[in-house]
């Protein structure tokens, strides 16, 4: 049997203005799965586990012994659609169809409507572990492609923008979904996130039906030169281009409402410097984009005493911006 432990970072997709074309990763918060990949079904048998979805080209055996409840049915969580249409890549690729055995252990797990890429995180790590153990038989492109099943799963949609960042690092504009074209921008030393989490459950699949079908052009071109600012900020180091490009129009005006006091929140962190603040992913998290660890603690302040003040439970994450995406440990 071949086995590996591997990293996923949390992630922030959107970044404000890029609706599912946009997102970055976080340093320090995220995932770990042991992936074994077994001989045959009986050394898998041998390992006691009760949580086995069966396929045509792979048996996948999911345990999960983080600090974090999951559903018990393997067919609800991320990792399987992900891991089922990889094997299926795989056995194409052979002479013969193959079938694989394969055991994941979730050891570390972001809680799941974290708004951070708690599915992502899950998926990316799987995928990316057993893509080492086959020797890299597949691209990045193709793993982002394979974790993008389990997205599916979760929200109805395929979407790669908290995927994608969590497999190749940094921040990742995903230029078009037919084929997956990914652009890794570069990251600045100085690139701070300070992510919220109120307790507030907000599914992805409901914040994205709440979003209108249809834009405005009015609406179109103002997202689209935001886009373009944020995308030239960094290309250029310009931190303040690329703060005055966080802005919304598509998503924000309408997600906003299941987060308690966002534009007193969101007024608060500006006017105390970040450089940045908007909705994390689908929310109902919020982060502040900043330039400096001081800049970012005083986010974490703010942040805590906002949701305190309104009674409502949370968590705050203060990370540099990750420039290194799924890794083996
Ligand atoms: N781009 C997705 C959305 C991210 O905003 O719905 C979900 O985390």
């Amino acid at each position: 049997m071949k086995r590996i432990r591997v990293f996923a970072p949390g992630t922030i997709a959107n970044i404000g203005c890029g609706f599912d074309v946009m997102g970055l990763a976080l340093d320090g918060v995220g995932d770990v799965v042991e992936l074994t990949l077994f001989d045959n079904k009986d050394e898998m048998a041998e390992e006691s586990c009760n949580c086995i979805y069966k396929a045509d080209a792979c048996s996948l055996c999911i345990k999960n012994s983080s600090n974090v409840k999951l559903p018990a049915d393997p067919a609800e969580n991320v990792i399987t659609p992900a891991i089922v249409k990889m094997c299926q890549a795989y056995s194409a690729r052979q002479e013969r169809p193959c079938h694989l055995h394969i055991g994941v252990e979730i050891q570390q797990k972001i809680r799941p409507g974290s708004g951070i890429g708690s599915s992502a995180a899950a998926s990316a790590s799987a995928v990316y572990a057993l893509n080492a153990i086959l020797d890299n038989a597949f691209s990045q492109e193709e793993l982002v492609d394979f974790a993008m099943e389990g997205e599916k799963l979760i929200s109805g949609t395929p979407h790669a923008d908290n995927v994608a960042p969590a497999i190749i690092g940094g921040v990742v504009f995903i230029r078009g979904y037919n084929p997956t074209d990914l652009i890794k921008l570069p990251v600045p030393d100085n690139f701070y996130c300070t992510v919220v989490h109120p307790h507030i459950t907000v599914s992805t699949k409901e914040a994205r039906e709440i979003l209108p079908k249809a834009v405005e052009r009015k609406d179109a071109i103002i997202q689209w030169g935001n886009v373009g600012g944020f995308v030239a900020g960094l290309l250029m180091n310009d931190l303040d281009l690329l703060g005055r490009s966080v802005k919304d129009v598509i998503a924000e005006p309408y997600r906003k409402g299941f987060i308690p006091g966002y534009d007193d929140l969101k007024e608060k962190l500006l006017s105390n410097g970040m450089i940045g603040v908007n909705i994390a992913g689908s929310g109902p998290s919020v982060f502040a984009l900043s330039k400096s660890e001081e800049e970012a603690e005083l986010a974490r302040n703010i942040m805590e005493e906002h949701f305190s003040s309104l009674n409502i439970e949370r968590e705050v994450y203060v990370n540099k911006v990750g420039k290194q995406g799924a890794r083996v440990l």
